[in-house]
C-alpha cells in the first residue's frame, strides 16, 4: 500500500470538529462491489497521445456499491450534521457549487478514516487500472455537495475537475428527488467545452446536445461511480422540486508520489477555502521532492547539460508554476 501525504495536524478554525461519531470500521461500513461497466478515454474520442499522457485509459464507471447499510446511515448522518458548518455559510465565498463542504476530513474522523481506507484505495486502483490513495490535498480529499438552496440553480454546472480521479457516492434516495441528474458528456473535454464556447475548468449551465449526454443511474443511495474527473466533461442537473439530494466526492491522487500528478493546484489556488493556498503547497512540495529524489537516483554522470537542465525542469515545474500563480496574490 503505498502511502499518501497524512492530513495536516493542524485544522482551519471556521471547520467545527464532530464529537462522539462511530469509528470507521471497513468490514463493518463498506461493501464494495465492481461496476458492471466501464466506458475508456478511447471511447470518448481521446486519441492516443492525449491517452498516454494520462495515467490509465480509465474514463468512467457504472455506479456500484460502497457503503453497507451501516455505513450508508452512519454517512448520512454526519454529513447532514455538517450542512450547518458548510463552506458556503462560513464567509468562504459562492462559487460555481451551489452548496458544499470541503475538508470534510477535518470535521469528521470518520470521513477522514473512510477517506483513508487502504480497502477503498485499494478497490478503486484495481477499477482505475493505476495506484490510488486518498487525494493529499485535505479540501478535495472529501467533499459533501448538497442541493442549492436556490433550486433554479444547477447543482453543479458543466465542468472538469480539478483532480484526476473522484468518485461520486449518492447519499440520498434517488427515487426522493426530482431532477438533480448526473451528466456527463460523451465525448471529449475539448468538443464539450467547445461546444459550449468556454475554455478552462470551470462550468457553464447550458445545455449540450441531448443525444450527446448520458445519464449515469444510482440504483440506490450508498452507491458511487468513479470517473478520471479531469478528462470527463460533467455536471449535476437542477432539482425539478425542493428536496435532498446529498452526495459525496472523494477525490484520490497517484501513487507513488513521483508519478505525474494531474491536480490542477494553479486553479485551486483560485478558491477561498480557508487554508487551501497551504494545502496546495504541501502537496507541490511533496510531489517535487519525491520528483527530485527519483532525479538522484537517475542522474548518470555522463548526462548532458542540455539532459540535466531537462530533467531539472521536469522536477520542478509543477512547484514552480504554483508558486507563481501564489506570488501574483503577495503585495
Ligand atoms: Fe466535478
Amino acid at each position: 500500500m503505498l502511502r499518501t501525504l497524512p492530513f495536516p495536524d493542524q485544522r482551519p478554525p471556521e471547520y467545527i470538529k464532530l464529537e462522539g461519531e462511530p469509528v470507521f470500521d471497513a468490514n463493518i461500513h463498506l461493501k464494495l462491489e465492481v461496476p458492471r461497466s466501464v466506458t475508456s478515454l478511447k471511447a470518448l474520442g481521446y486519441d492516443d497521445n492525449i491517452i498516454t499522457e494520462c495515467p490509465s485509459d480509465f474514463g468512467v464507471s457504472s455506479a456500484f456499491r460502497i457503503f453497507s447499510d451501516e455505513g450508508l446511515t452512519v454517512m448520512r448522518d454526519v454529513c447532514l450534521k455538517m450542512y450547518d458548518n458548510r463552506n458556503i455559510s462560513v464567509g468562504t465565498g459562492v462559487n460555481r457549487l451551489g452548496s458544499y463542504v470541503r475538508g470534510a476530513g477535518y470535521r469528521s474522523k470518520f470521513i477522514k478514516d473512510f477517506c483513508d481506507s487502504p480497502e477503498l484505495a485499494e478497490h478503486l486502483s484495481a477499477i482505475a487500472d493505476v495506484q490510488l490513495a486518498r487525494h493529499s490535498v485535505p479540501a478535495v480529499a472529501c467533499g459533501v455537495n448538497y442541493a442549492p438552496e436556490d433550486i433554479t440553480r444547477a447543482v453543479d454546472s458543466w465542468h472538469t475537475d480539478s483532480v484526476a480521479f473522484d468518485i461520486v457516492i449518492m447519499l440520498s434516495d434517488p427515487d426522493g428527488f426530482e431532477g438533480g441528474e448526473f451528466q456527463y458528456f460523451e465525448g471529449t473535454k475539448m468538443e464539450g467545452q467547445e461546444l459550449l464556447g468556454i475554455s478552462g475548468e470551470e462550468g457553464i449551465d447550458i445545455d449540450l446536445p441531448e443525444e450527446r449526454v448520458v445519464t449515469v443511474p444510482f440504483p440506490a443511495a450508498g452507491y458511487g461511480f468513479m470517473q478520471q474527473g479531469n478528462m470527463i466533461f460533467h455536471r449535476a442537473r437542477r432539482l425539478k422540486k425542493k428536496a435532498e439530494r446529498m452526495t459525496m466526492i472523494p477525490s484520490f491522487v497517484v501513487v507513488p508520489a513521483h508519478a505525474p500528478d494531474a491536480t490542477n493546484s494553479v486553479n485551486m489556488a483560485g478558491w477561498d477555502d480557508p487554508c487551501l493556498s497551504a494545502e496546495l503547497a504541501r502537496h507541490e512540495a511533496w510531489r517535487a521532492a519525491a520528483r527530485l529524489e527519483a532525479l538522484v537516483d537517475n542522474i548518470s554522470l555522463h548526462d548532458t547539460r542540455k539532459r540535466l537542465v531537462d530533467d531539472l525542469d521536469v522536477a520542478l515545474a509543477p512547484l514552480l508554476e504554483f508558486r507563481n500563480r501564489l506570488s501574483k496574490d503577495v503585495n
